[in-house]
């Protein structure tokens, strides 16, 4: 048996196309394995979003290097966006042998073999069609309870800060039905949360192709997804504010199983910095949303992504940013400082004009307000009753376990018996910033 070793970096999505890419290989023969060493073939799974997400990739080439002195058949493929976006000078490390992007992991093994002939393998195509439809996935998460699935691929919406769009290619959805068997195989197998994935999830939209009058949207998609039972728990993320609709809202509201939770990232808090970053939404429309989901699922639980500095961006529109926190009060955010991408629009029409230590500054500034915000959020829980879905024992203590609240906060509580994959009342009890701490109660 040829054995496999995968990293991955990046988003939900490259953790996806990882176990994509291992059911590939498995119908070659290949074996996951744990380690470099024992490896015949190293792939990592790249990410290009921000720059040092790329100069990790390449720390990891040289380390792969020590190993590859030592065995000269060694391996080395690099996958996902980065290899689409860097192409051949990947090629130019001397660990490299194949550079494979996103919508060409079918081809993998005819590259793998292709090297006895030709030490370099490159393809980067991308694909209007790739959906990967038909192939199910090895998972390789360690808790067998929740697994992503992809729905869509690609993104259309040029996000002026974002490589997304140039290395994932231009959007398309999956086949409902090739969606909802893989969440219905997953259930069977004792998994108990599916998290549908894509960069705009409220783009989604299926057109039959042999009936285009017959069509599936979102909204429709995460009914399919609920009705396959109720002890499987739906997520799914990233909502887009521009194109988020009510019928969502709406079959959230209807369906328990469905988490009421609601990735909505915002990005910045000023309407010039919105206009500037193409996100086709304003404050005003961002805050009807906000609004429009506490109406309809009034516990859902709200995070976002915010990115600090963006080309531009004075101390009024820095302010702006921490205003708009002030009045959504997030549960919990992803943050960063911008970071400049090759040939996207605005590398290419502005100056990333903010020195680095004012980015950091105003991050910092972001960072601590959520901090405040995310620990008023816990607070807020402590005497409420949650239902939670086991995921394992505890790293801090075994004699505990953990899970997550349907608002997708980490509770942990004694054992009492329980294990991965049950369902759980707990009242919470305590908090910190991070973590609910919480007893089972009988339901
Ligand atoms: N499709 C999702 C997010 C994909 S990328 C959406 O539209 O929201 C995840 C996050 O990375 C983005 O929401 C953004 O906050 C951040 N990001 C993207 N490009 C970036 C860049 N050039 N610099 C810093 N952060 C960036
Ligand atoms: Fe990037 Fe915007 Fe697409 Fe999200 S919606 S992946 S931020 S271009
Ligand atoms: Fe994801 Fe990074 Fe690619 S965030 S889509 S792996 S650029």
């Amino acid at each position: 048996m040829n054995k496999v070793f995968i990293e991955t970096y990046g988003c939900q999505m490259n953790v996806y196309d990882s176990e994509l890419v291992l059911s590939i290989l498995k119908k070659e023969g290949y074996e996951l394995c744990g380690s470099i060493e024992s490896a015949d073939l190293i792939l990592v799974n790249t990410c290009s979003i921000r720059e040092n997400a790329e100069q990790r990739v390449w720390g990891r080439l040289d380390h792969f290097l020590q190993e590859k002195r030592k065995r000269q058949d060694l391996i080395v493929g690099v996958l996902g966006c980065m290899a689409e976006r860097v192409k051949e000078k990947l090629l130019e490390h001397p660990v490299v042998n194949i550079v494979a992007g996103p919508d060409t992991y079918r081809t993998l093994p005819k590259m793998i073999n292709d090297i006895r002939e030709n030490a370099k393998q490159m393809n980067i195509q991308l694909s209007r069609h790739e959906t990967y439809a038909d192939i199910t996935p090895v998972r390789t998460d360690k808790n067998g309870v929740s697994a992503f699935i992809s729905i869509m691929r690609g993104c259309n919406n040029m996000c002026t800060y974002c490589i997304v769009p140039y290395v994932r290619g231009s959007e398309r959805s999956r086949d409902p039905h090739s969606i909802v068997r893989e969440a219905k195989e997953l259930f069977e197998a004792g998994y108990r949360e599916v998290n549908l994935l894509g960069q705009n999830v409220d783009s989604y939209l299926w057109v039959d192709p042999e009936n285009p009058t017959n069509t599936t949207n979102f909204a429709q998609l995460i009914e399919l997804v609920a009705l396959i039972s109720p002890k499987l728990r739906v997520r799914f993320s990233t909502s887009h504010p521009k194109d988020m609709g009510n019928g969502v809202l709406y079959s959230m509201a209807m369906y328990p199983n469905i988490c009421s939770h609601i990735h909505l990232p915002v990005q910045s808090g000023s309407d010039r910095m919105l206009e500037k970053m193409n996100r086709k939404y304003d404050r005003a429309k961002y805050m009807e949303r906000i609004h429009k989901i506490r109406e309809i699922i009034p516990d859902a639980a709200i995070t976002t992504d915010i990115i600090a500095g963006y080309c531009s961006e004075t101390i009024e529109d820095h302010k702006a940013t921490l205003s708009l926190m002030e009045e959504v009060k997030y549960d919990y955010a992803f943050m960063f400082q911008y970071s400049m991408r090759p040939n996207t629009y605005a590398a290419r029409h502005f100056t990333d004009d903010v020195p680095l230590e004012e980015k950091t500054r105003r991050l910092n500034e972001i960072i601590e307000l959520q901090n405040r915000h995310s620990l008023e959020s816990n607070q807020k829980d402590v005497g409420k009753v949650f239902e939670v879905l086991v995921e394992g024992t505890s790293k801090k203590n075994k004699e505990e376990l953990f899970g997550r609240t349907p608002g997708n906060k980490v509770c942990v509580f004694p054992a009492c018996g329980h294990k991965a994959g049950d369902y759980v009342h707990v009242k919470v009890t305590g908090c910190t910033s991070a973590t609910l701490l919480s007893e089972i109660v009988e339901q």
